[in-house]
């Protein structure tokens, strides 16, 4: 008989208090996941957000429309932060805010889920990562949702049970096309001041170094070329500005440790003919090799092999078998806002059950993105320099 499916109807469900401040793409992304948390089966823990900050007033007034619960809506984001009974903040503001929220929201005592890059450069990132050390108690991560989903989870299972033998190459992506169009007005994301100098490596890069910095591949040396394609783009009166940020970046990186060193290839691209939020990751190794990619969610592709076995590639429809469980069939898709919903259940499941989460993948932590921002500016050297540059 099959077993008896329990919902978990009766599981008392402890509520955790948040803020969002950026109440834009992401921000908005954050509220719709918290709406349909009954999607999510037996967890004890619910995120409710009680109130919300943006310097628009249209972008708040979307919140106070479609939140129900909303007690705080405002412009000052001190005030979400000076308020006792929010006990989290997700915050999604462009990258030249990211040092200041960041540390009053960790100051203020609240755990804090924040958006990449964690920083526009190096030094905001490490003040950063000093207010988190200052902070033991806080629980800071940074958004990073595509390893939810299941073909990439798979994926991450396998790496973590020793399925793959001897890696022999690790290649991993984030592409995007919409900027092939020159004619796109331009957004805070193609200016230096407001997204950094490390242009798409900063918009893109903490989601498709997760998965490696995860499991320690991480590059002791790379080679990067990044390119700027559309030099201007059309502001909001139709004048032609200077598009300063770097639109495509490909590192070629050499992973050397201890008991492994193979090439792993990195590629950051605003500007992939025909993509659209394409994540993947491709590992090769001497007893399986897999690959997944967002444009095919459905799918995973894998090599296992034995030697002097046959190498066939099997291509598998993956079932809907999330990190937590939800009420969806097994036959359904997956897709880019479960993959939201999954990794906030992560980022809450943290704050209340700290190592002993129900599962064991969390949000990319703190000292990833300080891993990541040296790999960026490793790439802006890199580039500069046209030669190879060693990290520590
Ligand atoms: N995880 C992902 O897949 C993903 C996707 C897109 C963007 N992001 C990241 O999310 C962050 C925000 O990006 P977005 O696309 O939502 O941008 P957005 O421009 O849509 O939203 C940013 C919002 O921040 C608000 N803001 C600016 N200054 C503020 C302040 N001082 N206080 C409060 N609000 C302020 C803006 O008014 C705007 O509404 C960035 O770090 C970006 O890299 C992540």
């Amino acid at each position: 008989m099959k077993p008896k499916r329990n919902w978990g109807i009766r599981m008392a469900q402890r509520e955790i208090h948040f803020g969002v401040i950026g109440c834009g793409l992401m921000g908005r992304e954050f509220a719709s996941a918290a709406a349909r948390w009954c999607h999510l089966v037996n967890l004890d823990f619910v995120p409710r957000i009680v109130a919300a900050c943006d310097l628009n007033r249209n972008a708040v007034d979307w919140f106070t429309a479609n939140v129900p619960g909303l007690r705080l809506a405002t412009v000052d984001y001190h005030e979400l932060l000076a308020d006792k009974a929010i006990e989290a903040i997700y915050c999604a503001v462009p990258h030249n805010l990211h040092k200041q929220i960041y540390i009053d929201t960790i100051q203020a005592g609240k755990h804090l889920l924040g958006e990449k890059p964690f920083g526009i450069d190096l030094p905001a990132n490490q003040a950063i990562l000093e207010a988190v050390r200052q902070n033991p108690g806080v629980l800071v991560r940074c958004s990073s949702q595509f390893p939810f989903f299941p073909g990439a989870y798979q994926i991450v299972q396998w790496i973590r049970e020793q399925r793959f033998g001897q890696i022999m190459e690790v290649e991993a992506g984030f592409w995007h096309s919409s900027d092939l169009d020159p004619n796109k007005p331009i957004n805070w994301k193609r200016q230096i001041s407001t997204n950094g100098e490390y242009g798409c490596m900063g918009d893109l890069g903490v989601h498709v170094v997760h998965i490696p910095y995860r499991f320690g591949w991480r590059p002791s040396s790379l080679k990067a070329f990044l390119s700027k394609i559309v030099k201007d783009r059309p502001d909001k009166e139709g004048r032609r500005v200077p598009c300063e940020t770097w639109d495509n970046g490909v590192i070629a990186c050499e992973v050397a440790s201890q008991d492994q060193q193979f090439p792993m290839f990195l590629s950051f691209k605003r500007i992939a003919p025909g993509h659209a939020n394409t994540w993947f990751i491709r590992i090769q190794g001497t007893r399986l090799s897999a690959e997944f990619t967002t444009r095919n969610p459905k799918q995973l592709l894998s090599l296992p092999y034995t030697p002097g076995g046959a190498q066939e590639w099997r291509v598998v429809d993956i079932p809907y078998r999330s990190a937590y469980e939800t009420i969806t069939g097994g036959i359904f898709e997956f897709g880019f806002s479960d993959a939201i919903l999954q990794m906030w259940a992560a980022f809450c499941d943290e704050i209340i059950h700290g190592p002993d989460m129900k599962q064991f993948f969390s949000c990319a932590t703190p000292e990833e993105t300080a891993a990541s921002h040296e790999l960026f500016t490793g790439a802006l050297e890199s580039q500069r320099t046209n030669q190879v540059v060693r990290l520590a």
